[in-house]
């Protein structure tokens, strides 16, 4: 957030936006009233194992253990050699599981109420179908200096889907990463199984593997200002207690940070770390978030609590700090660029946008090529 803002539009970008060619991410376009965001509503869950496979159900779903002690002094990096299993990272999924979701709980979106809001030839009720994470990209965008991203859009019966793509970069990055990097990245499983039990009132297995393919995933719907979203993004965990209200109200995101000790470590976890971790939470409407601040060994040396609503008033001393407001209108303005974009309806023609930092958002169109990702089990049953 401390680099500068891109610059705005030159007149020859301003007059390619009323052609609708790109979209501008200068910041300022964006600082308007924070635009309608419905309460996201669960309408369903789905959990995958630890070999990957799809369940309609809250199997995976793990409960909350607060840890005993104010200093827990977890060992993060336990485990590593002999107890880690990882997704492999390279087989990309797109949107399968989501759209195994959908057609497993078709009946379940064309309630009464969802029906009678969508148009005759809007077969799902929404606007939109896609991966929470692929939001929050969108949310930081206006304050990325560092990673651009690609996003396939394809419109089949009125929707549109939304999945990334890989960039270049990315993938470079991902089969360039380190030892030290690929140990970090367990770092945060880890911190999930001594924080996480598999039954309402279990303890931890601090012993066990941790298998990152194992996940659970919510499946909300909302919508931004006229934008009706279906999105399912992963949680880490729910509150124990039984009382507790149903999803997303009671579920809790998990995360881990470098131990703040100087004044600028602060700053800058304010101004980049509460920005992507705000922005994860708040779109799902998951309330709160307990992190495991670590030191340099990957030990867990103190755990705070944040309540997802609270943290813009927790930035608003941070000099040209991130704003909500700006994300969200963003994120709007670039749903409605690919619903102006995207209008042929047919899932053989992808709409590819793109967007590298200190550039503008850009398109370009592809017919029957590699970048075509509803799968034909999806088609046949969504056309029949
Ligand atoms: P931390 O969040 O503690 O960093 P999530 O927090 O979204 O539930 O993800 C769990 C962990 O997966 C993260 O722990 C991190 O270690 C790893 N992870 C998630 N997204 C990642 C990314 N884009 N790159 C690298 N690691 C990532
Ligand atoms: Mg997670
Ligand atoms: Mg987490």
């Amino acid at each position: 957030t401390s680099g500068p803002d891109p610059r705005p539009p030159a007149p020859a970008a301003a007059a390619a936006q009323t052609t609708l060619t790109t979209l501008s991410v200068w910041r300022q376009l964006y600082e308007r009233d924070f635009p309608l965001y419905k309460q996201p509503l669960e309408v369903g869950c789905f959990s995958l194992d630890s070999r990957r496979r799809f369940f309609n159900d809250a199997r995976q779903l793990r409960y909350y253990v607060a840890p005993e002690r104010k200093i827990p002094n977890f060992d993060l990096r336990a485990g590593y050699r002999e107890r880690f299993v990882r997704r492999d990272d390279g087989v990309k999924e797109g949107l399968d599981h989501i759209l195994r979701w959908i057609l497993a709980n078709r009946a379940k979106l064309q309630a009464p109420d969802a029906a009678a809001a969508s148009p005759p030839d809007c077969a799902l009720g929404v606007d939109f179908v896609t991966w929470r994470g692929h939001l929050t990209k969108l949310l930081t965008t206006p304050y990325e200096t560092r990673e651009g991203w690609l996003l396939a859009a394809t419109r089949l019966r009125g929707t549109l889907y939304v999945s990334e793509v890989e960039t270049d970069a990315a993938r470079a990055e991902r089969l360039a990463r380190t030892e030290r990097h690929s140990e970090m990245m367990y770092w945060g499983y880890k911190f999930e199984q001594y924080t996480c039990a598999a039954e309402p009132r279990g303890r931890p297995d601090e012993g066990g593997v941790v298998n990152t393919n194992e996940a659970f995933c919510t499946v909300v719907r909302t919508r931004l200002a006229n934008h009706r979203l279906l999105f399912s993004g992963e949680v880490d965990c729910r509150d124990a207690d039984p009382r507790a209200p149903p999803g997303p109200a009671c579920y809790l995101e998990l995360k881990t940070s470098a131990e703040i000790c100087t004044a600028k470590q602060r700053s800058n976890f304010h101004r980049f770390k509460l920005l992507k971790w705000w922005a994860q939470s708040f779109l799902p409407g998951v309330p709160r978030i307990v992190a495991g601040f670590r030191d340099n060994d990957g030990m867990v040396v103190s755990v705070e609590t944040y309540q997802t609503s609270k943290i813009s008033q927790l930035i608003k001393n941070e000099y040209n700090c991130w704003k909500p407001t700006v994300c969200m209108n963003f994120c709007s303005d670039f749903l409605s660029f690919v619903q102006s974009v995207a209008t042929e309806d047919d899932p053989r023609v992808v709409y590819l946008f793109s967007w590298e930092p200190h550039k503008e958002v850009s398109y370009t169109v592809h017919r029957d090529t590699q970048y075509c990702f509803l799968p034909d089990w999806y088609l046949r049953e969504m056309t029949h």
